[in-house]
């Protein structure tokens, strides 16, 4: 997979968007050179190989779905008030919010334009566009729970599988696509890439609390603080008694305190309540979901090993 992602590197240090005014791009190198994992390139790239595409027709497609991502982290950003992403200043934090909201926006275009250039244009830009808006939707569900009491863990399912996993789906196909892959194998690749995006929302959750800050590099505790209705937090709910329940109710009401001791006492409630492990067993049901549905294409004689190797490094994953 690490082929891959230097495919992918090299393809987008190849990009040049410094152009004026500065303003609107100085964020495109910005956050786009500076890491980040590239699981969903990598895993597109890897996708098109699979099905024995040509990696020069599926490298735009990936660099559509790394573009849009990008875009996705700098408005989430501002959403959930984030100062630190791949351990420097958020993009809105280092040029300012209005800056932030327009070079996302045009981020999401160049994205479009980079996906322009795929083969089977017309479906890879539906699929593309559905995508787009699923997460609109899944973001917007993260932000309404915040306010919310009584949030399900199927609703909660719903909103991951919106806002994270089904661009992960989406990059798998893309790739699938660019390989002129028969549908039923496309389908089967998605069904891998929403499953283990689901697991990969669920890790994330987890790390948001358990993360080494500087492996993380995003804040720790950010969820808590942000009231973030994350899996373990209402797994919290339903295992505690009346007592632990009140409490947990009093931190996310809290208007005043100080940060430490609202992430510290809620991890407390966490850990009299076994929650973690409840978590882990759930990002590990999903990932094992996931695997099923690479045996409908093994079945078909290919060699999916690569993609069971990268789901079990990305759930155990420490950042
Ligand atoms: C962060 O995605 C947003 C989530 C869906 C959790 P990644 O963890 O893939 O972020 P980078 O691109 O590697 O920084
Ligand atoms: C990520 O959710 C979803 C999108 C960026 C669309 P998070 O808010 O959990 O992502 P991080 O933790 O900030 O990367
Ligand atoms: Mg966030
Ligand atoms: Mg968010
Ligand atoms: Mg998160």
């Amino acid at each position: 997979m690490g082929e891959y992602t230097k495919l992918f590197n090299a393809y987008l240090a190849s990009k040049d968007y410094s152009k004026p005014p500065v303003s609107l791009y100085e964020p495109f190198p910005y956050i786009l050179k500076n890491g980040g994992k590239r699981i969903r390139p990598t895993l597109l790239l890897a996708a098109n190989q699979l099905f024995n595409g040509n990696l020069n027709d599926a490298l735009p497609a990936a660099m559509a779905i790394e573009l849009f991502h990008n875009f996705t982290l700098i408005h989430d950003d501002i959403m959930d008030e984030a100062d630190l992403r791949r351990n420097e200043p958020t993009v809105h934090r280092q040029f300012g919010t209005n800056n932030a909201i327009l070079s996302g926006d045009v981020m999401m275009v160049y994205a479009y334009k980079e996906l322009a250039q795929s083969p089977n244009f017309k479906q890879s830009f539906t699929l593309f566009s559905d995508t787009a808006i699923a997460v609109c939707e899944g973001q917007q569900m993260d932000m309404d729970f915040e306010q919310q009491e009584n949030v399900s863990i199927n609703n909660y399912l719903k909103m991951i599988e919106n806002k994270t996993a089904i661009l992960v789906s989406c990059a798998l196909q893309l790739g699938a696509i660019t390989a002129n892959a028969p549908q039923h194998l496309q389908e089967a690749i998605a069904s891998f890439g929403l499953n283990l995006g689901i697991s990969f929302q669920i890790m994330d959750d987890i790390l948001d609390v358990y993360a080494d800050k500087t492996k993380f590099g995003k804040k720790v505790g950010g969820d808590i603080i942000q009231n973030k209705k994350t899996y373990l937090l209402l797994r919290a709910f339903e295992l505690s008694n009346v007592e632990q329940k009140n409490e947990l109710n009093s931190w996310l009401n809290a208007t005043q305190f100080k940060e430490s001791d609202k992430v510290n006492a809620v991890k407390d409630l966490y850990e009299q309540n076994n929650v973690l492990e409840d978590a882990k067993q759930k990002a590990e049901y999903y990932y094992q979901k996931s695997l099923e549905h690479l045996s409908i294409i093994e079945q078909e004689d290919y060699n999916t090993e690569l993609f069971r190797k990268f789901a079990a490094k990305l759930l155990h994953r420490q950042s």
